[in-house]
Order: C-alpha cells, then structure tokens, then sequence
C-alpha cells in the first residue's frame, strides 16, 4: 500500500502543538495531504501524522484498532547494542564482510525501520539507507535526526535516501548491496506482533522482491546479502554461493564478479 493507493485512508499531518505547526505543515505539503487543525482531530478514518513531543508518530484510523507507530533508535535492546557497537550483531556483520578494521561502504536498498542499516553503521560502515514508502521514509528521518542527537557517529556514517530501488537511476555503487525485502508469514500462527502491524499494512508484501537482485547487481562491486527467514526459499530462486544461518534467519551471499 502506498499513499496513492485508492484503497489507503487519507492521510492528515496534525500539528499537536503550535510549535510543532510548521513542521508539520512541511511535512504535509512534501506528502501532498491535509495539514488539520487539532480541533479537527477527530477524524477517526483517517491515517494521521503526528508530532507527539520531539518526534513524528503515525496513528491508525480508530477503525484499524492498532497503536500508534514509531521508529527509535535510543531505547530498549536495539538502542543497547547500537551504543554498545563492536559485537552488535555478529551473522549480520559476518555476511556484509566487516572484519575489525574493514568497514563497506553498505548500500540497504530495503531500509524498512533501518535496524540492520543502523547496527552495520554502529560497527563501523558507512550506510546508505533506500526506502520507498514515503511515510515510512519519514518516520525513518526523523528517528535519525533524533539519534543523530545522542550518538554522533549517525550525522558522519547515515544517509537516507527516499526512492524506489527498483525505479531511481541515483543510487550510488557501493561494496556491499544489502537486501530485507518483506517476506509473507509462512502460516497463521505466524502473526505479526500488534505494534509491527501498521508498518506491515503501510509496506506491503513486497511482491516485486525478485528483482531487486538483479537490480543490485548492478550497484554492488563485492558481495549482495539477502536476509531470509531461515527456511525461506532462496530470493528469485537463485541459490547463493554461501549462507550465514542462524535460528530464526538466514543471509545469502552473492559475490558480484
Ligand atoms: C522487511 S523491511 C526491511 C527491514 C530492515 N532490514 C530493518 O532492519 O528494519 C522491507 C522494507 O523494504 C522496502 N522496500 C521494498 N522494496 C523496495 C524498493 N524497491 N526500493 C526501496 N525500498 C523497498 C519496503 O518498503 C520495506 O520498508
């Protein structure tokens, strides 16, 4: 779902604040949507962009019954092991090819909430994030400008790029291309948790995921890594020349010759 989709609710940026008014009517003017007054904030069938102290949440139509939806980086386990940095996330860092001092450069052309993007930055790389959902788009800058606060090294090694992957022709050619593309639960009883579930009915399924790696091909000159569920059929049914399985995950790895 996109915001152009016709069967998407209107989306409405609700300044909550006098304060937070001109930012949120940049915001909606970059969207092209309503900006509301807050006396106008009972539109429950609308999809709502609002500034709730220092950031930028989504909140759902009341008929969708989920809670407002966030990024943030400087709390819970994530926020832990971005401080923490070196051991963040071993398989990940194993699979992009970051060895102590040796960093890629890391092009994630499926940022999604940019959490692997983050900890890859947070272990040393330069890290370029592409997602093209432009709500998510937002959600994601704002959560960086926010953590770029806290953990200086955000401003030095992120950079978001709001685009479709599949359609830019600017996308700069890095080491490492890196793909998370959404992958449909299995069965019924995997559910999505309630908090994911508005993000999971903004993106999609992703159904055009096969090719984004003949796409990344072309934009990677070491290695393409493509993040799985561990059981997962191999993307576009190509198998990789290795693969770094976990528990839960698996990421395949593509040399680019
Ligand atoms: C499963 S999420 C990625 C999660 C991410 N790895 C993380 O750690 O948070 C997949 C994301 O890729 C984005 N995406 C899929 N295809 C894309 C494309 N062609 N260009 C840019 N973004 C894309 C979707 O909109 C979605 O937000």
């Amino acid at each position: 779902m996109s915001t152009s989709d016709p069967q998407a609710p209107a989306v409405a940026v609700l300044p909550v604040t006098a304060a937070a008014a001109a930012r949120a009517e940049a915001i909606a003017e970059r969207l092209g949507v309503a900006c509301l007054d807050p006396e106008q904030a009972d539109a429950p069938d609308e999809l709502l962009l609002v500034r709730v102290d220092n950031r930028i949440e989504l909140r759902p139509p009341c008929s969708w019954g989920l809670p407002d939806f966030h990024i943030d980086y400087l709390s819970g386990a994530l926020g832990h092991r971005l401080r923490q940095g070196v051991h963040a996330a071993p398989m990940l860092a194993r699979a992009c090819g970051v060895r102590g001092r040796s960093c890629p450069h890391i092009l994630d052309l499926t940022a999604g909430l940019g959490r692997d993007g983050m900890l890859l930055a947070s272990l040393g790389c330069q890290v370029t994030l592409v997602e093209r959902q432009p709500l998510v788009g937002l959600l994601l800058e704002d959560a960086l400008l926010r953590a770029a606060q806290a953990l200086p090294w955000v401003r030095e090694r992120v950079e978001l790029i709001v685009t479709d992957a599949l359609e830019s022709s600017d996308l700069p050619v890095c080491e490492v291309a890196y793909l998370d593309p959404m992958f449909p639960a299995r069965d019924k009883t995997a559910q999505v948790k309630k908090e994911m579930q508005l993000f999971h009915r903004l993106v999609g399924r992703d159904s055009d995921s096969d090719r984004l790696l003949e796409r990344a091909r072309g934009l990677a000159h070491q290695r393409i890594v493509v993040k799985r569920p561990r059981k997962a059929p191999f993307l576009a049914n190509r198998p990789p020349s290795g693969s770094i399985t976990g528990k839960t995950t698996r990421y395949d790895i593509y040399p680019v010759t």
